[in-house]
């Protein structure tokens, strides 16, 4: 049962049954009458002035105006987070309305509407969105230093990390808010890519994660001695964002700490503790240096044109590549080409965008830049992982985008490939071409795009659960 405490410090009650997030989540739908509480931890309920420091005030002025000062804080609090539920619940309702409704209500011209398979429920999705934009409101802690917080990567394999971060940080974003009072989550800015370059490289002697832990422990401690936000709901209006391989570890420590604690990240292996209905799946999405952010989406060829049914180049990264190179690595099979490394002269855009399907198989991780870079290049991609939890999966229907290939089936792929119909082939291509909009990286960030569905998927858990 849920607790209410009539004191500001109060209990976290995760109603998941009340939520909108089962439209999207289908593969949860059978958890749907589940009640589900986030435990909490024990803390103090001892008001923040402590008798001591009211004895020293024998003056009785003194003393029932610091008491009144104290319970006006409080009042003022929990006023705030009284809209703040409020306002999240009609955004519920507007969710629920437009789900019933198949249709969506705007207070603007809606200039992108979506629709189609590719969606689990466009309805729902699209509303969402709209609420998302007219209310959603993001606290970024100021606490911290350059240069491992406030900043991350903007290039190569964790860019997506420093472009979050960097739009996080920028001043005239969207979701600022103004005060962490009218905030709905709280963005925590720490880099575990940069905790890594700064503080483990250039070589690596100690594969020991405790530095990273103990930085973002640090980071939690003081900001929840700080401000009332964290304990309020011991963290589970609280997030980081990371795109780096060891980034789960971070709550290995004290998983205590972490258990309601929003992790978004580009590792998302459920078999070592990624949890789908709380944690956010973060593509991965390789930042070209020279170009500023990710390669235009649109001039990818016609399926007609695709004359290579299946391509991969990269290295032998994990046990799955070492599969699929002992079966298809440099066949000499003008069908499906799968490099270790490309041949001379070949450019791995250009034949991606003359592939019918990409391969994008899990590397020392599970997450992949090859299935943001095949959408990219309109190329159908083809998911060979184990655990993973794909990006976006809460609102994006995979099956009707990708073809997911079991690695024990990796020595059939061709026949696989071959079996499918042109029209099966054409409908996936057109889904693929539908999520160009949703992966592209824009600077600022625009709706849509893939740093408003980052946002949206933090939204979403948000909305899942109320504070009392
Ligand atoms: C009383 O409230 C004011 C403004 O809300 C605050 O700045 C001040 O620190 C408070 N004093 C105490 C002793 O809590
Ligand atoms: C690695 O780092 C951890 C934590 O900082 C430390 O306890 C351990 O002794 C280190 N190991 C080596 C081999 O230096
Ligand atoms: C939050 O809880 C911790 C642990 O109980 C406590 O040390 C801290 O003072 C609390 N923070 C605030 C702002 O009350
Ligand atoms: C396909 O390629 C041929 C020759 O390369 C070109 O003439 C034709 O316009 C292309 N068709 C489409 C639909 O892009
Ligand atoms: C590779 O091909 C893409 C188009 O597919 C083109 O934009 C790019 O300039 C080419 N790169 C090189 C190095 O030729
Ligand atoms: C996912 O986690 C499991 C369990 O730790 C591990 O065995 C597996 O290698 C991981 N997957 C990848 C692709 O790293």
């Amino acid at each position: 049962m849920c607790v209410y405490y009539s004191h500001i410090i109060t209990s976290l009650c995760a109603i998941f049954s009340f939520l909108i997030i089962f439209f999207y989540f289908s593969s949860l739908l059978n958890h749907q009458n589940d009640i589900n509480f986030i435990t909490f931890f024990s803390f103090s309920k001892t008001p923040h002035l402590s008798k001591n420091k009211l004895l020293l005030h024998d003056n009785n002025e003194q003393v029932s105006f610091l008491k009144e000062n104290h319970t006006n804080h409080h009042a003022k609090i929990k006023r705030s987070l009284q809209k703040i539920e409020e306002d999240l619940a009609r955004a519920r309702s507007s969710i629920w309305k437009a789900i019933h409704s198949r249709n969506y209500k705007s207070d603007k011209e809606e200039k992108f509407i979506p629709s189609g398979s590719v969606y689990k429920n466009s309805y729902a999705f699209h509303q969402s969105h709209i609420e998302m934009l007219k209310r959603f409101k993001v606290w970024t802690y100021k606490e911290g230093d350059l240069p491992m917080i406030h900043n991350g990567p903007m290039k190569n394999i964790y860019a997506i990390e420093g472009h979050f971060i960097g739009e996080m940080e920028s001043e005239n974003r969207h979701f600022l808010a103004s005060h962490p009072d009218e905030a709905h989550v709280f963005f925590i800015p720490i880099s575990v890519a940069y905790i890594v370059q700064y503080i483990y490289l250039p070589i690596i002697t100690n594969y020991s994660r405790e530095r990273i832990q103990r930085i973002v422990e640090d980071y939690i401690h003081v900001i929840a001695n700080k401000y009332p936000y964290w304990n309020r709901s011991n963290g589970a209006d609280h997030f980081l964002v990371s795109c780096h391989d060891w980034a789960p570890d971070i709550s290995i420590r004290n998983p205590n700490l972490f258990k309601n604690f929003i992790r978004v990240l580009c590792n998302a292996n459920t078999s070592e503790g990624f949890q789908p209905k709380r944690d956010v799946s973060l593509p991965e999405i390789y930042g070209l240096p020279n170009i500023n952010v990710t390669p235009d989406p649109d001039h990818s060829l016609n399926p007609k044109n695709r004359s290579i049914l299946a391509f991969f180049a990269g290295r032998s990264h994990g046990y799955i590549r070492k599969i699929l190179f002992q079966h298809w690595k440099n066949k000499k099979d003008d069908e499906i080409r799968v490099y270790e490394h490309l041949p001379e002269g070949q450019n791995y855009s250009k034949l991606m965008s003359q592939s019918k399907f990409c391969l994008a198989p899990s590397g020392y991780e599970v997450a992949s830049p090859r299935i943001s870079e095949a959408i990219y290049a309109g190329c159908v991609p083809v998911i060979i992982c184990d655990n993973y939890f794909l990006p976006f999966s809460d609102v994006f229907d995979w099956s009707q985008v990708s073809i997911n290939v079991p690695i024990e089936k990796i020595p059939e792929l061709k026949i696989i490939l071959k079996g499918i119909s042109w029209s099966k082939y054409l409908k996936l291509q057109k889904n693929v071409k539908k999520l160009q909009r949703h992966f592209k990286v824009n600077r600022p960030a625009k709706p849509f795009d893939v740093i408003y569905n980052v946002l949206h998927s933090v939204w979403l858990r948000r909305l899942n659960f109320r504070l009392d």
